[in-house]
């Protein structure tokens, strides 16, 4: 493996190696020191062309675990507004030092693009492309479902698993279908019509526009995604009103006593609360949005040791 760009480039072997080097991972948290010197002298640069909270210091604080130094580029505020380009921004980086790239970008294919470039031979770590794929976020929530339901080990095969929302601009629902189905579980995506993705149909998953209508076999987790209102140009037409959305497509108190005892609730986070999920569910004791951002380091510290950590 030399970069991650997609769940769909992986093997069922390496995704569940990453699963279990991320567990080792997270064994160097309860130390008191948890630095490891793995990546001593490597440099990581961390370069962001679109808003990002959890997965840029989640990076940020992988690479620091693991012993790099970290150049951060975040295009707010960078020559990016004088309208530098990707492949200068990553030639400048690699002349200071870059030993590899972690990348968010608002186009789908610009990891792809760096990684086959010329420009730089470094490893190159895709940290959310456009609508296309968000990689590591599928790995943590693979780690998160791994951990909470198949005892932390191994796959997840036979886990049911509900993913629901805005899955037409969603790269972390794609990355999912692609790697939680590599894993052995069974996706049922839930979505209004207008938010279902053209060819999406042929995925290797099960459809439905009725939410109550997926919760009514109890799955074992129930993912909702964030409604992505900056990529809604123009801002309407894919729903009626939040109130019509919320009411169809939103986890509610309601919805939610509908569901096992032991259904785990995600979301990749930032949620917006009121809308695709309850502040009530969001804070419930079943829900593991927190734990999926506390297994984020140690799934990013994996993909950067596998990355970097090897021979050079
Ligand atoms: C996601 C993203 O940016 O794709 N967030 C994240 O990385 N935690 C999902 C989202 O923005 O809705």
């Amino acid at each position: 493996m030399k970069h991650l760009l997609s769940c769909a480039d992986l093997s069922r072997e390496e995704a569940v190696a990453l699963l279990d080097t991320a567990a080792r991972m997270a064994e160097t948290g309860d130390r008191t020191i948890r630095k490891l010197p793995v990546l001593n002298g490597r440099q990581v640069a961390i370069m962001f062309f679109e808003d990002s909270t959890r997965t840029r210091l989640s990076f940020d604080a992988a690479a620091k675990r693991l012993s790099a130094d970290v150049l951060n580029f975040v295009g707010k505020g960078s020559s990016l507004s004088k309208g530098e380009s990707l492949k200068d921004t990553a030639q400048t980086l690699e002349a200071m030092g870059a030993d590899a790239f972690i990348i968010r970008h608002s186009a789908s294919g610009a990891p792809l693009r760096l990684a086959t470039s010329g420009w730089t031979d470094a490893p190159i770590i895709n940290a959310g492309d456009g609508t296309h794929q968000h990689p590591t976020q599928a790995l943590l929530d693979a780690y998160t479902l791994r951990d909470r339901l198949a005892g932390g080990t191994g796959a997840l095969d036979g886990l049911n698993v509900v993913i629901v929302g805005d899955i037409l601009h969603s790269r972390v629902a794609r990355s999912n279908v692609d790697l939680l189905t590599l894993l052995g579980a069974d996706v049922t995506l839930v979505a209004p019509p207008t938010l279902i993705p053209i060819g999406a149909k042929s995925w290797p998953v099960r459809w439905t526009s009725e939410f109550d209508d997926a919760i009514a076999g109890r799955p074992d987790a129930v993912m909702m995604l964030r409604v992505q209102r900056e990529r809604m140009s123009g801002g309407g037409g894919f729903f009626p009103s939040a109130e019509e959305y919320h009411r169809r497509y939103g986890l509610h108190a309601e919805r939610f006593a509908a569901l096992g005892p032991d259904t785990i609730i995600l979301h990749p986070g930032p949620m917006n609360r009121g809308l695709e999920i309850t502040a009530e569910v969001a804070d419930h004791d079943r829900s593991v949005v927190v734990d999926q951002v506390h297994n984020g380091v140690h799934v990013r510290m994996a993909v950067l040791y596998q990355l970097l950590g090897g021979a050079q």
